[in-house]
């Protein structure tokens, strides 16, 4: 099946709209922006803020530590920590994020492109005893048209005549290709050469933003690295937590922030970004009790992106295949959502939860960590010490109740707050028809996002700007504004304000009109149903407030 243009083009309106109504901006426009780097306008930092404080108040501030949630195997204590984003180089020698944080990639000498080398495809293609290896970096159902299209300019052959070309074995990675000697990077025609020949050698390169610290920098010693996940900040705090604070384990740990990855081909609006937020849970508990608590977040993970409305049918939750999971996992489960930019049945990632057993503080306790004979092990280098050195800090858990001392194991939700907010936008993103005010239908784009979410609650509008209107309008304004993001408006008709608050995606307007001034009502307007109901003006702000 092709690419599903539909979903593509309601992509493109999607992204549209986060311009024209100031939810997601290229980061410094003006300079032509910046690969991989965005800005959220004032309607999206609301909406992201919304989003990031829904998570924390679920799963941290108002986590209740007496009883234990429905599939929790007992209650348990959360808390949080907001850590630095430069922190000492040796966490990430010993995390392994820096020897194996990498991809591979590839360039293109003649296009001056670069390519993630496991995004790469390629099949061999004949014409007229020529026969090239033609390289695609399209994925799913976008593949296979694009070999055929790029055969086709190659071998300068018309649409009408494309059955001349022969075709020679299936689309594969392009990796495996050459691995397996079915393909020589000589006879690749990379996805935007003109020529084969044309792609490098594939390379290294470590995905963490390097920086120096200090004024005079200059020598190795000085090399720091701006962090690639919020995690390991938690990882070196435990036994600060434990030391400070009455938790016991199990408990878990909390942190909201910024992570930057110097990703190879950042795209799909804000999916792939080089500098974009994390929500992730460290969550401490005993060994034999780990395969529970994985299932417990895994479940409770997934329950909550449904509580804010995201449509169950888009969205999937993909147990990892063993030889998927890291060197360190006992087990990983992937929360993903059909994004509109995916070719149809492809999903992407939003969230991971893993099961990390004691790999994480046992590394920072005694070194970078490898997997040997079903265990881990420190690695260590030709000399035989490690190869990287922990802390040499105590990371284990003494339970004073059952006197026992253990290294804890890890669940970890990890889910990014930039991918959370567009899969929000897209699921929320509709176009309907309503009827204008003389009753004739009008198409209009209504963000139909949870309330929690949208970036206003409620909408004020005097119908007319005259009669005492205005007043009675500014007044419910500012009692309502004690309790929630609302805004005043009364430019235009009231249609177009309409409008212009469904695109915003307020769940309510309240309209003050000639009757509120008889019998002091207002019109409360829902943005899903349409429906108008008149409600008493002194009832307005408890009825939001509950409905919120
Ligand atoms: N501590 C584990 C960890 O960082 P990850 O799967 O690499 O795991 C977790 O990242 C989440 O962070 C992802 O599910 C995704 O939502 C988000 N994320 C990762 N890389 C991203 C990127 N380049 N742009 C936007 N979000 C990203």
């Amino acid at each position: 099946m092709m690419q599903n243009q539909n979903d593509q083009s309601r992509m493109d309106r999607i992204v549209s709209l986060a311009k024209r109504r100031g939810f997601i901006f290229q980061s410094s426009e003006i300079y032509g922006g910046l690969n991989g780097f965005w800005d959220y306008g004032p309607l999206g930092v609301a909406l992201k803020r919304n989003l990031k404080e829904a998570w924390w108040q679920d799963m941290v501030a108002g986590h209740d530590e007496l009883a234990a949630p429905a599939g929790a195997p007992e209650s348990y204590e959360m808390t949080g920590l907001d850590c630095t984003i430069i922190m000492h180089p040796q966490v990430w020698k010993c995390s392994g994020h820096f020897d194996l944080f990498h991809d591979w990639m590839i360039d293109c000498r003649e296009s001056k492109r670069r390519y993630r080398y496991d995004h790469l495809h390629g099949r061999w293609a004949a014409h007229r005893g020529k026969r090239v290896f033609v390289v695609t970096d399209q994925s799913g159902d976008d593949a296979l048209p694009h070999t055929v299209t790029r055969a086709q300019k190659f071998f300068g052959v018309r649409a009408n005549k494309i059955e001349e070309i022969e075709w020679g074995g299936s689309l594969e990675p392009l990796a495996e290709a050459v691995k397996g000697g079915r393909a020589l990077l000589a006879d690749a025609l990379g996805p935007d050469a003109a020529a084969p020949g044309s792609l490098t050698e594939p390379r290294e390169f470590n995905l963490m933003f390097e920086t120096r610290i200090g004024a005079l920098a200059g020598d190795d010693d000085d090399r720091a690295f701006l962090r690639p996940e919020t995690a390991q900040g938690i990882f070196v705090n435990f036994k600060n937590v434990v030391d400070t604070s009455r938790v016991r384990v199990p408990f878990g740990i909390g942190q909201i922030g910024k992570s930057f990855r110097n990703e190879i081909t950042p795209r799909n609006f804000t999916f792939r970004s080089r500098e974009f937020e994390q929500m992730e849970i460290e969550f401490f508990c005993k060994p034999a009790d780990s395969a529970a608590w994985y299932r417990y977040w895994r479940d409770r993970r997934w329950k909550w992106y449904l509580d804010l409305g995201l449509t169950a049918g888009k969205l999937r939750l993909r147990e990892h295949e063993a030889d998927e999971l890291s060197h360190y996992s006992v087990g990983t489960a992937d929360i993903e959502y059909a994004f509109p930019f995916l070719a149809a049945g492809e999903f992407g990632e939003l969230e991971g939860i893993a099961h990390r057993g004691d790999f994480d503080l046992r590394s920072h306790m005694e070194g970078k960590l490898v997997r040997r004979d079903g265990g881990l092990v420190v690695e260590t280098g030709a000399d035989g010490k490690p190869r990287h050195r922990g802390s040499g800090k105590d990371l284990s858990y003494f339970d004073d109740i059952s006197r026992e001392r253990y290294v804890p194991h890890v669940i970890e939700p990890s889910a990014g707050a930039d991918r959370a907010v567009l899969a929000f936008l897209c699921d929320a993103y509709h176009e309907d028809e309503v009827p204008d005010e003389e009753g004739k239908p009008r198409s209009r784009t209504v963000l139909k996002l949870h309330p929690r979410l949208a970036p206003v609650k409620a909408a004020i509008l005097p119908l007319v700007k005259k009669d005492g209107m205005p007043e009675v309008a500014i007044d419910l304004y500012r009692r309502l504004k004690r309790h929630m993001t609302c805004q005043y408006d009364e430019k235009g008709s009231v249609g177009r304000r309409y409008a212009r608050q469904d695109e915003a995606g307020t769940p309510w307007c309240l309209t003050i009109d000639g009757q509120t001034l008889t019998d002091r009502t207002v019109t409360l307007r829902d943005r899903d149903s349409l429906v108008q109901s008149r409600v008493p003006l002194e009832e307005v702000v408890d009825l939001l407030r509950d409905r919120l």
